[in-house]
C-alpha cells in the first residue's frame, strides 16, 4: 500500500448557466440550465511515502480540484482516494492533522493580526505541546529567515514573506504530506529561489512528502524528480523529469557573439540559408534554432564557422519550460506514454 493512492477518481462540477439577453434572470429563475464539467476524470496516482512529486498541466486541467480532493475539502464524484490511513473527504479531521497545504491563490493567516498570531492560532487548533511548537517555529523562522516579520500585520507583508509564512503555517503541526498549489506564483527570482530551497530541504532532510503545482518549471527541476502531467482532468504522463528531456529536448540553440552589429547581419544572412533554422540577430548576438533530429549540429557548426568569425559560441539544450509548452500544445509521444 503507497501513502497516497487515488484510484479512478473523478469529480464533475454541475454548474447553472445563466440565460442571456433582456429576462435573461428572470428566465434562469424559472427554468434554469446546468453545464457539467469533468474536472478530474478516472485519475490513477499513487506516491510513495517521502517523494517529491510535480502535478503539472494548463490552466483548468484539474490539479487544483485533484488537490482538494487529497485535503478532504472536495467529495469525489466517484472512484477512491486515500492518503495514509484515511479517506479525505469522510476523516476530514484526521486527514487534516497528517497533510499541510499551501495555496498560492489563497492565505490560510489572519490578515489583520501579527503574523505569529496566525500560528499561535494553529498551534492551538492542532493541539501542539509548547515546546515542540517553539522548537518548530524557530527552526523555520531561522531557515526562512523570517524573524523580523513575526509582529507584523500580515497584511503589510510583501507577496514573498507572506508566502513564506504560509508555508510555515501548513508546517507547524509536522504534516506527513505538504500539497504545494502554486506557492511561487507571482514572485521574484530570489523569493522563488528561497521557496524552493525550503521545499527541497523538508523533503530531503525531514522526509516529507511534497505534491506540487507550479507553473514554474524551475521548481520542478530544483525539488521533483518525478512529474505528473494532467492535461483536460485526465493524466498523460507519470515519470521521470529526465525521460521527457530526452524524448523531447530535440530544439538546439546556438548563440554566437560577433564582432560588431555589421558582422553579426551578415552572419545571420548567411545562417538563413540554411532551411529550416530559426536566425535571430540582436545587435551583436546572432542566435540559430534547430531541431537535432533534422539538422546535424557538426555540420552546421562548421558552416556557420566558415561563413562567419565569431568572438564567442555556446550551444544549448531546449529548456524544460518550452518542452512541457509543447507538450500541453502538441500532446504526449506514443512512446513515452504511461
Ligand atoms: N467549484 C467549481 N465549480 C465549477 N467548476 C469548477 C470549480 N472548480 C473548478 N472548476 C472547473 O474545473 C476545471 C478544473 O479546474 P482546476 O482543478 O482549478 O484546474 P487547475 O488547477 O489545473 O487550473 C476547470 O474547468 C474549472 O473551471
Ligand atoms: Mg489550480
Amino acid at each position: 500500500m503507497s501513502f497516497i493512492e487515488v484510484t479512478d477518481l473523478s469529480k464533475t462540477f454541475v454548474t447553472e448557466v445563466r440565460h442571456k439577453g433582456r429576462f435573461g434572470a428572470v428566465k434562469s429563475l424559472f427554468s434554469p440550465q446546468y453545464k457539467e464539467v469533468e474536472a478530474v476524470k478516472n485519475v490513477n496516482l499513487t506516491i510513495e511515502s517521502g517523494e517529491s512529486v510535480a502535478y503539472l498541466g494548463p490552466n483548468g486541467a484539474g490539479k487544483s480540484t485533484t488537490i482538494k480532493m487529497l485535503s478532504g475539502i472536495l467529495v469525489p464524484t466517484s472512484g477512491e482516494v486515500q492518503v495514509g490511513e484515511f479517506v479525505p473527504y469522510k476523516q476530514r479531521k484526521k486527514n487534516a492533522y497528517q497533510i499541510g497545504a499551501v495555496f498560492g491563490q489563497r492565505s490560510q493567516l489572519l490578515f489583520d493580526l501579527p503574523l505569529i498570531d496566525s500560528f499561535e492560532y494553529l498551534r492551538y487548533m492542532y493541539t501542539i505541546p509548547h515546546g515542540t511548537f517553539k522548537k518548530k517555529l524557530d527552526h523555520f523562522t531561522e531557515i526562512l529567515d523570517i524573524h523580523e516579520l513575526l509582529k507584523r500585520p500580515v497584511r503589510t507583508l510583501s507577496l514573498g514573506q507572506r508566502m513564506r509564512g504560509e508555508i510555515i503555517a501548513a508546517l507547524l503541526h509536522d504534516p506527513e504530506v505538504v500539497f504545494f498549489d502554486e506557492p511561487t506564483i507571482g514572485l521574484d527570482v530570489m523569493a522563488k529561489d528561497r521557496i524552493r530551497e525550503f521545499i527541497r530541504q523538508i523533503n530531503r532532510e525531514e522526509n516529507v512528502t511534497v505534491l506540487l503545482t507550479t507553473h514554474d518549471l524551475g521548481d520542478v527541476e530544483r525539488i521533483c524528480p518525478r512529474l505528473v502531467i494532467i492535461d483536460k482532468g485526465t493524466i498523460v504522463y507519470d515519470g521521470d523529469l529526465a525521460l521527457i528531456r530526452e524524448k523531447y529536448a530535440t530544439q538546439k540553440t546556438i548563440s554566437m557573439m560577433l564582432r560588431d552589429e555589421r558582422e553579426a547581419e551578415e552572419a545571420a544572412r548567411a545562417a538563413q540559408k540554411t532551411q529550416g533554422l530559426i536566425v535571430d540577430a540582436d545587435g551583436r548576438k546572432v542566435t540559430v534554432g534547430f531541431d537535432q533530429l533534422k539538422t546535424d549540429s557538426a555540420e552546421l557548426m562548421r558552416s556557420l564557422l566558415s561563413e562567419s568569425n565569431p568572438v564567442d559560441l555556446s550551444i544549448s539544450d531546449e529548456d524544460i519550460e518550452a518542452i512541457i509548452k509543447r507538450i500541453y500544445e502538441e500532446g504526449i509521444k506514443e512512446e513515452v506514454l504511461v
